[in-house]
C-alpha cells in the first residue's frame, strides 16, 4: 500500500500566515501538521508516500521534509502545476501511485486516534475505497455524505447549500485501482475542480464498493485561524508532558501538562498546562495559560498569554493585557507602546486582523 499527502492548495483562509507559509507547514502543539500527517500513516505501516505539492510553497515543503528518513518514510514530491481539485491530484500521482491501493490523506487534516484500523480494515477487505465520515454541526463547509438505512452511500456532495445530512467527508480516502476510470471520467465542478467527491460518486454509481466508516473521535480540518487554534488544544490534551533534560526552569511555576522542550528557560513566571514551550524560547515574569503553544525562539516577557499560537523568532512584551486566541507568524513582535503620542502602531501584513481594547 502506498500513501499520498495532498499540500497544494492556496491557503487563503489562513491569509496572512500562508502568504509567506505553507499552511500545512503551521505547528499545531508546536508540529507540523504535515509532520503529523506524516508519522499517522508511518505508524500504519506504510512508508512509501507521495506529497503533492504547488508550485509557490512546494520548496519549502521539501525543505522542511527532506527525503523523509527523518521519519522513517520515503517521500516522492509531486508537483501540481495549479490547485485544479483533489481528484485532478489523484489524477497527476498516477505514475508514483501505479495500480497500488493507497491512502489519500489531506495535509491539512488532525485527526484523533490516527489511522492504523482504518488501513488494517481496508487491508483486509475486497473493498475498492474506504471513506472517513464525521458528524458535524456545519455541513455546508465540506464534502457531505448521505447514507442508506442499512448504512450504505447513497450519494455524495461537495460542499452543499442545503446538506443532506450532518455527516461531512473527512480528508482521508483509501482507493484501489478502480479510482483511475473515475478520475479520469469526471468533469470540472462548478467551481472549476476536479471533486474527489464525484470521482468517489462515479465509483458509487458503477456499483464498485465503497464503504463508509463514521469516525468517532475528533477531527478538524486547520483551514482557517480558529480550526488551529482548536486543533493545538486538542492535540496539547494529549500530549504526553516532558521536560528537556537542559531546559531552565527558576523561580516558576510550571505545572505537569506543560512540555518544555531543549534549551528553553521559564524565569519569574507561571506556566499552566496543557501547553509547549520550545526550543530556545524564553519566557520571562510572564503567564503562559493553558492551550498555548510557543514554538522555538520566541521570547515572551512582562506579559500574559493564553489558548494561542506563536511562530518560531517571535516576541511578545511587556503587554497590559492578556494575548488570547492568538496565532502570531513568525519574526512578529507585539509589544506596548509607551512613548508619546501613545497612539497604537502597526506594521500588519494583508488579511491580517487586529482586536484592540
Ligand atoms: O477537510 C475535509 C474536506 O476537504 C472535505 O470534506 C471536502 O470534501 C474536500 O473537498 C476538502 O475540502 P477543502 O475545501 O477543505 O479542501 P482544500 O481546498 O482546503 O484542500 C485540502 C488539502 O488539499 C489542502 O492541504 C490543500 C490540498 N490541495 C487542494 C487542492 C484544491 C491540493 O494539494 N491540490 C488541490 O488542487
Amino acid at each position: 500500500m502506498k500513501g499520498l499527502i495532498l499540500s497544494g492548495g492556496k491557503g487563503t483562509r489562513l491569509y496572512p500566515l500562508t502568504y509567506t507559509l505553507a499552511k500545512q507547514l503551521i505547528p499545531v502543539a508546536n508540529k507540523p501538521v504535515l509532520v503529523r500527517v506524516i508519522e499517522s500513516i508511518r505508524d500504519a505501516g506504510v512508508h512509501d508516500i507521495g506529497v503533492v505539492i504547488a508550485p509557490t510553497t512546494g520548496q519549502d515543503i521539501k525543505t522542511a521534509l527532506g527525503d523523509g528518513s527523518r521519519w522513517g518514510v520515503n517521500l516522492t514530491y509531486i508537483m501540481q502545476p495549479s490547485p485544479d481539485g483533489l481528484a485532478h491530484a489523484v489524477k497527476i500521482s498516477r505514475d508514483f501511485l501505479g495500480d497500488d491501493r493507497f491512502v489519500m490523506f489531506l495535509g491539512d487534516n488532525v485527526i484523533q486516534g490516527g489511522i492504523n484500523r482504518l488501513i488494517s480494515d481496508f487491508a483486509g477487505s475486497g473493498w475498492n475505497s474506504q471513506i472517513v465520515l464525521k458528524e458535524v454541526e456545519n455541513p455546508r463547509q465540506y464534502g457531505v455524505a448521505k447514507l442508506r438505512a442499512d448504512g450504505t452511500i447513497e450519494c455524495l456532495i461537495e460542499k452543499p447549500a442545503d446538506p443532506p445530512s450532518n455527516l461531512a467527508l473527512v480528508g482521508i480516502y483509501m482507493f484501489d485501482a478502480t479510482i483511475w476510470e473515475a478520475v479520469n471520467t469526471i468533469q470540472p465542478s462548478r467551481r472549476g475542480e476536479l471533486e474527489i467527491t464525484d470521482a468517489i460518486q462515479w465509483l458509487i454509481d458503477a456499483g464498485r464498493t465503497v464503504y463508509p466508516h463514521v469516525h468517532q473521535g475528533w477531527w478538524i480540518d486547520t483551514g482557517k485561524p480558529m480550526d488551529m487554534l482548536e486543533a493545538n488544544g486538542l492535540v496539547l490534551e494529549e500530549l504526553t508532558p516532558t521536560i528537556a533534560a537542559d531546559a531552565v526552569i527558576e523561580n516558576s511555576q510550571v505545572d505537569r501538562r506543560v512540555t518544555v522542550e531543549k534549551g528553553a528557560r521559564i524565569i519569574n513566571s507561571t506556566v499552566r498546562g496543557p501547553a509547549i514551550i520550545g526550543e530556545n524560547t524564553v519566557i520571562e515574569n510572564s503567564y503562559v495559560g493553558p492551550f498555548t503553544s510557543i514554538y522555538h525562539h520566541v521570547t515572551i516577557q512582562n506579559c500574559e498569554i493564553e489558548r494561542s499560537i506563536v511562530l518560531e523568532h517571535s516576541a511578545v512584551r511587556d503587554l497590559d493585557v492578556r494575548l488570547q486566541d492568538s496565532l502570531i507568524g513568525r519574526y512578529a513582535t507585539v509589544c506596548r507602546n509607551d512613548e508619546r503620542p501613545k497612539a497604537m502602531k502597526m506594521n500588519l501584513g494583508d488579511h491580517s486582523t487586529l482586536w484592540t481594547v
